[in-house]
């Protein structure tokens, strides 16, 4: 397809900025990259290896041994995420990293380590990035910037669906609590925090189906290309 563009997608924890995106991603024939997916990556590390994430020096010995690729699954129809060649598609969704990865997103060195990996991957455009700065930061002059939102009480039951169905004996408050403490420190950290870029649209996902959500992005990028 000519004219590829960059489309970002950023929003509040689980409210479906990754179901959209991999939708549009199939539609166009784009890449897509899941950057939290790189943020619970690195945690999942420093977790397994102790890493004292409160000293900096720490932070830049360990990102240094990181290697961090995504590769496209025939089997899942998915872009799963390495690291340093192990796939750690499905341990990342764990609640145990959730808990710490708003904590490890928030440091500089990690922030500055991510973002450049992403902007190579955006290089040659094609590609649907979901994240929390991806258009404010990452791409800030992507053509197709959305910023999505969702009821909160929504966000907590979809995500408490998806984990109860991998582990019967999470509970929903636990969810509830995980989803806003990380709302919050996404949105107050002092590097890149979450917040709706300059120009970019909002779609709220509250009442809508999939193929909804899906019809109204594809009418935003028919717009552009
Ligand atoms: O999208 P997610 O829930 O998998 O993201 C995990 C965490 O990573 C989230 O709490 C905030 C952080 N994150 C970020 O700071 N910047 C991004 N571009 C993507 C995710």
């Amino acid at each position: 397809m000519p004219n590829k563009i960059i489309i970002t997608i950023d929003g509040w924890s689980s409210c479906g900025k990754s179901t959209l995106a991999k939708q549009l991603a199939t539609a166009l024939g784009y890449v897509y990259i899941d950057s939290g997916a790189m943020y619970r990556a690195i945690t999942l590390y420093f977790l397994r290896n102790h890493i004292d994430w409160t000293d900096p020096k720490s932070v830049k010995q360990a990102l240094a041994d990181i290697q961090i690729s995504f590769h496209f699954n025939p089997k899942s129809q998915q872009t799963e995420i390495f690291l340093n060649d192990e796939n750690v598609e499905y341990v990342i969704r764990d609640l145990v990293i959730a808990e710490k990865v708003s904590d490890v997103a928030a440091i500089r060195e990690v922030r500055s380590y991510a973002v450049a990996q992403q902007q190579v991957m955006g290089a040659r455009k094609g590609i649907v990035m979901d994240g929390r700065d991806i258009g404010t930061t990452v791409f800030p002059d992507a053509e197709l910037k959305i910023f999505m939102t969702a009821d909160s009480a929504v966000r907590v039951e979809r995500r408490f669906r998806e984990l109860f169905a991998k582990n019967p004996n999470i509970n929903i408050e636990e969810v509830k609590a995980n989803l806003e403490m990380r709302d919050y420190i996404d949105s107050h950290r002092e590097v890149s925090p979450l917040r709706k870029a300059d120009g970019a649209i909002e779609i709220d996902n509250t009442n809508l189906t999939m193929p909804e959500q899906l019809e109204k992005a594809m009418k935003l990028v028919k717009k552009i290309i």
